[in-house]
């Protein structure tokens, strides 16, 4: 059984792969952690509290309260009581009081996995994972909590979320509700976080623990740019093949809040969860809350084999919908080739020239909607631009059709611009504080997503246009971060909401179209890579990585998306040269071998690239079908890391049934007069015999060539790429 209590120790036991997570019910009913890591066969590990060592005793006198509570590993702490560690929930009662006291009052075990109401959270069936959910109660106030933990019975996973009910007769504002706490019994961990900004998003840092606490976290209204919801705990000896790696990732795609505290005992805290900053939700009598799921990996064998486990938990447990475990259309965006500036004729030229050379689906992006030929008007008037897209949508739809391929369109439904018919029916649709100046930004504002009436006509805007013409992708984009967070509808005491039901509201929507569309592919943007996060994933299975399309700056963006997200659903597309962003010219061949990790598309003039380029394109679709079913549902193994070494990038994927193997390999800077570079391959069947696709001839071991390895030739310039194809003899 993957998940037991023993009644006798009062311990929990949870048993994801070759993982264990344990708990102990101490005395007065305080919920301890116990152990999490690798497999171990006993179910009680009690010793592990110290319990018989003082001052550190449960003191059912009061004696030395004060230490006890300063000390036990809580598994969801509680402020006011003596612990002084970062608490998971605080809350201000009908009386102005602050202090919350969980105790254990049952619990129960279940087979599957709940769904969290109006949140996105990983899913299983029957026999794929158990559930415990502990309920604990504070009796002062009524308010329960429901500890949510489920383990995977197939893979190193253990997730955790809660749920509150205030079953008391007054209100209770829940100010901090964080989803998990996990302890460790020392300080000596690196924390790794994927942080960035714009157009470089999800560079890796690398960090020592120190005493104190260390941070990240988002207050934009979305999981941003500047931080992932993510974070992993290494031993300082770990690498991406050996040593211990804890990783975690908040599913939710709004404000989160994620730290590491080493305490005075040197032991280490950690937390995660929705970011307290300006958080503040009342819980009337009778009503409930729901924190957002954390997703917790467990790695005995370093970086690489937790990322794959994210991988394989996300491809096959949150992802949804028809194009889940699909090829995913190979597209041509409009953006980089023509940015506002086009109309049918230009967008019916790249679609032929596109559809000679094999590439199957145009998307329009911004720009077709309104009257808007700049980013200053129009966001919030989802009806076409009719002077623009002349002949209607239905006709550009339907000219691209014929060519054979598939149409998809780029929306921004949150937002709204100043200059739109939308803004001057409704004003007050926009998120503001009445009386201040709105701040504009990209010239536009955020609508009020916790409004129903908002969503449903922002909705029926966009499902107009959907059923008007056979659109079969869409493209999610969202270009702002919130600001003066104020609804004109929400009352004064529940203000502080908005943030949150905001985000409930984007998952609202997204969730429709799920349901009514389908057969619509969704891929999620957010100004680039601002919104890359797994609560995302479950509405679109994938993202658009960054709007760096830089094939050497995507090296760092792509490996550092790699940590926890899995390349299927990486939105990557091969664009023009100089590049838009950073002005560098790369080889078109390295463009589309990075391009290829990611779901793969064009985003480029065709008509207007250079001969030999256009004339590239076919062999390049060629290579991509060739190895996408590896790239999507593959093992993905980093051999190289451009934050430490700039000189050259290589990674693999490897079949689950090890049979077939692709590597790639970029040289970023040539350097002169070496021999050969000698890299070790991963992830093969050491007994196996593999032979390289182009010398069907010569065989080697997996053991050779992971433990010896191969040579791969200098290329001749900067930014150059390969790929070999080792296949079992
Ligand atoms: C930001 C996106 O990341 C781009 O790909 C593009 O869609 C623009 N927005 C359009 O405004």
């Amino acid at each position: 059984m993957s998940i037991s209590f023993n009644k006798q120790a009062q311990t929990f036991k949870l048993c994801a792969k070759n993982t264990v997570y344990m708990m102990k019910i101490v005395d007065e009913g305080y919920l301890a952690h116990l152990y999490f890591g690798k497999n171990i066969p006993d179910d009680d590990l009690t010793y592990l509290l110290r319990l018989d060592e003082n001052p550190f005793t449960p003191a059912t006198n009061n004696r030395e309260r004060g230490s006890f509570m300063d000390n036990l590993t809580f598994e969801y702490p509680c402020f006011g009581l003596g612990d002084y560690r970062e608490s998971c929930i605080n809350i201000l009662d009908a009386d102005g009081m602050s202090t919350v006291d969980f105790r254990y009052a049952s619990h129960k075990i279940y087979s599957g996995k709940p769904k969290l109401s109006g949140l996105p959270a990983t899913f299983a069936n029957n026999g794929e994972a158990e559930t415990i959910e502990i309920l604990m109660l504070d009796k002062h106030t009524g308010l329960e909590a429901t500890l949510i933990y489920t383990a995977f019975e197939n893979l190193d996973v253990i997730t955790r979320s809660v749920t509150f009910k205030n079953t008391g007769s007054r209100g209770v504002n829940l100010t901090k509700a964080l989803s998990a706490c996990v302890h460790f019994d020392h300080p000596d961990f690196d924390m790794i976080t994927l942080n960035g900004s714009w157009a470089r998003e999800r560079h890796i840092e690398r960090a020592r623990l120190h005493h104190g606490k260390q941070s990240i976290d988002s207050i934009k209204g979305e999981s941003s740019h500047q931080n992932n919801p993510f974070v992993a705990l290494v031993s300082p000896n770990t690498d991406e093949d050996m040593g211990d790696a804890y990783g975690f990732n908040l599913v939710y795609s709004g404000n989160f809040f994620a730290q590491t505290e080493v305490t005075q005992h040197k032991r280490t805290r950690f937390v995660m969860g929705i970011n307290h900053k300006d958080f503040n939700w009342l819980l009337e009598a009778g009503e409930e809350f729901v924190a957002p799921e954390v997703v917790m990996v467990y790695s005995d064998e370093g970086m690489g084999k937790m990322s794959r486990t994210f991988h394989d938990l996300y491809r096959e447990h949150l992802v949804r919908g028809e194009y889940k475990d699909k090829r995913r259309p190979i597209l041509i965006n409009n953006w980089e080739a023509t940015y506002f500036n086009f109309d049918t004729d230009k967008l019916i030229d790249i679609a032929k020239e596109a559809s000679k050379l094999g590439i199957e689906m145009l998307v329009m992006d911004d720009g077709w909607f309104g009257h808007r030929d700049s980013d200053n008007s129009s966001l919030g008037d989802w009806f076409v631009y009719e002077s623009k897209i002349k002949g209607g949508l239905k006709y550009l739809v339907d000219e691209v059709n014929k060519l054979g391929m598939k149409f998809g369109i780029w929306f921004e439904p949150e937002m709204i611009s100043p200059d739109s018919e939308l803004y001057k029916a409704h004003p007050d649709w926009a998120i503001q504080i009445k009386g201040r100046e709105l701040t504009q930004s990209r010239q536009q504002y955020v609508l009020d997503y916790s409004r129903k009436e908002v969503r449903d006509h922002i909705y029926s805007m966009m499902k107009k246009i959907l059923d008007s013409a056979n659109i079969e992708y869409i493209k999610w984009d969202m270009n702002r971060q919130l600001t003066e967070v104020g609804s004109t509808t929400l009352p004064a005491n529940r203000q502080r909401e908005l943030w949150h039901r905001y985000v409930l509201g984007v998952y609202d929507i997204m969730e429709r179209l799920q349901v009514d569309y389908p057969h619509i592919l969704l891929e999620n943007c957010s100004g680039g890579g601002a919104r890359f996060d797994p609560g995302m994933l479950y509405y679109s299975p994938q993202i658009w990585t960054s709007d760096d399309t830089d094939a050497i700056e995507r090296l760092k963006i792509q490996h550092g998306t790699s940590m926890c997200y899995p390349c299927s659903a990486m939105g990557a597309h091969v664009s023009d040269c100089p590049n838009h962003t950073v002005g560098r010219n790369t080889p078109f061949k390295t463009r589309g071998h990075v391009a290829m990790v990611g779901t793969f598309g064009y985003e480029l003039d065709v008509t207007k690239i250079p001969q030999e380029d256009r004339d590239y394109i076919p062999y390049q679709i060629q290579e991509f079908n060739k190895y996408n079913s590896l790239v999507r549902t593959g093992d993905h193994y980093r051999i190289g890391n451009t934050f430490e070494n700039i000189e050259w990038d290589a990674w693999m994927f490897v079949a689950k049934d090890k049979s077939e193997a692709l590597f790639e390999f970029v040289q970023v800077l040539m350097r002169p007069n070496y021999t050969s570079r000698r890299l070790k391959l991963k992830g093969l069947d050491p007994n196996a015999y593999y032979y390289e696709e182009s010398k069907p001839d010569i065989k080697l071991s997996g053991e050779a060539l992971m433990s010896a390895g191969i040579n791969v030739p200098t290329l001749w310039g900067d930014y150059q790429s390969a790929i070999l194809h080792f296949i079992k003899a």
